[in-house]
């Protein structure tokens, strides 16, 4: 049976607008957020506290935050990488952060700047500090099923990698797969690595990309083995700049269309979300890449 509820965390407004060319100041970055808020999202990215040197299109996360309503019941997640994206986002008062670590050698030096011993230590003693301080950390996992550097990725890794993340406080584990090369029976196969290694599967989202087009029959997969957790980008903007090859993320509408047809209620407007999407492509000067926005929304 698949789930009949399923919850769709929106990260266009951190994984989306991260990786594009034009960087939006934060007055854009806080409509395209109020936008999705009022489409029904209930948990909506709205930055990064990483050094504005490597992600410039999210300096000022703070100014964001400044303007959205923390106690609205709707949650805005931000990424900390380290203790002092950690103190940021103290200061700005976010309720929810997320870590990220990945699970290959090679991404962690590309993303993070060091070997992956350094930056897992680094993102547990975050995640540790932020539980006790009451915050939720949601952990972030890259490269779950393939590297651009190392290929395949065996899923005992993502399992190992996993188990720290919750042994660290963390509640959710996101799998990314950041270049899009996942394909739905390596979903399954991770999937069923995962449960049989007692990780509840309540506890697990999957992140995907549609480099390859397959991220919607990726999330088909996830959805047969009980996952309820879906990241999304309105439009399908984004990707991640330090993985050249990683392109689009699913598109919200997208994700919509199919959870809508299957019944799996949501709460979120598929047509609110599309004519974000349309707003959004005009803000980058662009087109998106979703094919239901184009197809519902008059252009
Ligand atoms: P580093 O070079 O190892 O750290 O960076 P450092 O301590 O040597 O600091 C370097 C510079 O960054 C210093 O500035 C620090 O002050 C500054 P400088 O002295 O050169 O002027 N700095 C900071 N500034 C603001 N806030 C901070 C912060 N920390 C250091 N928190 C670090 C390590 C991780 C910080 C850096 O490499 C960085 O910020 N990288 C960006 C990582 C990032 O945001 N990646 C994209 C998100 S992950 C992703 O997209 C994948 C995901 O979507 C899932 C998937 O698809 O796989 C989640
Ligand atoms: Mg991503």
């Amino acid at each position: 049976d698949l789930p009949a509820q399923v919850s769709v965390y929106e990260v266009s407004a951190r994984d989306g607008l991260q990786a594009e060319p034009v960087t939006l100041p934060a007055a854009i970055r806080v409509e395209l957020i109020s936008r999705l808020a009022a489409t029904g999202l209930s948990t909506i990215e709205a930055g990064s506290f990483v050094s504005p040197k490597a992600v410039p299109q999210m300096a000022d996360t703070r100014s964001v935050l400044d303007e959205l309503d923390l106690d609205s019941g709707i949650t805005y997640p931000v990424l900390a990488p380290n203790r002092r994206g950690l103190e940021d986002a103290m200061a700005a008062r976010a309720q929810d952060i997320a870590v990220f670590v990945s699970v290959t050698e090679s991404f962690s030096r590309a993303n993070l700047g060091d070997s992956l011993e350094v930056t897992t230590a680094r993102n547990r003693d975050v995640a540790a500090a932020a539980t006790s301080a009451g915050m939720r950390v949601r952990g972030y996992l890259s490269m779950v099923f393939g590297d651009p550097w190392e290929g395949p990725v065996e899923p005992s890794q993502v399992v190992g990698a996993a188990g720290q993340l919750l042994d660290a406080g963390c509640t959710t584990i996101s799998l990314g797969d950041t270049i899009g090369t996942a394909t739905p029976g390596h979903v399954t196969a991770v999937l069923q690595a995962l449960i049989e290694a007692d990780i509840p599967v309540e506890a697990i989202a999957l992140h995907t990309h549609n480099t390859y087009g397959q991220a919607l029959a990726n999330v088909y997969a996830a959805l047969q083995s009980g996952v309820s957790e879906f990241d999304a980008s309105a439009g399908g903007v984004g990707g991640c700049p330090f993985a050249g090859s990683a392109t689009g993320n699913l598109a919200t509408e997208d994700l919509l269309w199919m959870l809508d047809g299957l019944g799996i209620s949501t709460g979120v407007d598929i047509r609110a979300v599309a004519e974000t999407s349309q707003w959004l492509s005009r803000q980058l000067g662009k087109p998106l890449s979703s094919a239901t926005s184009a197809a519902i929304v008059d252009q």
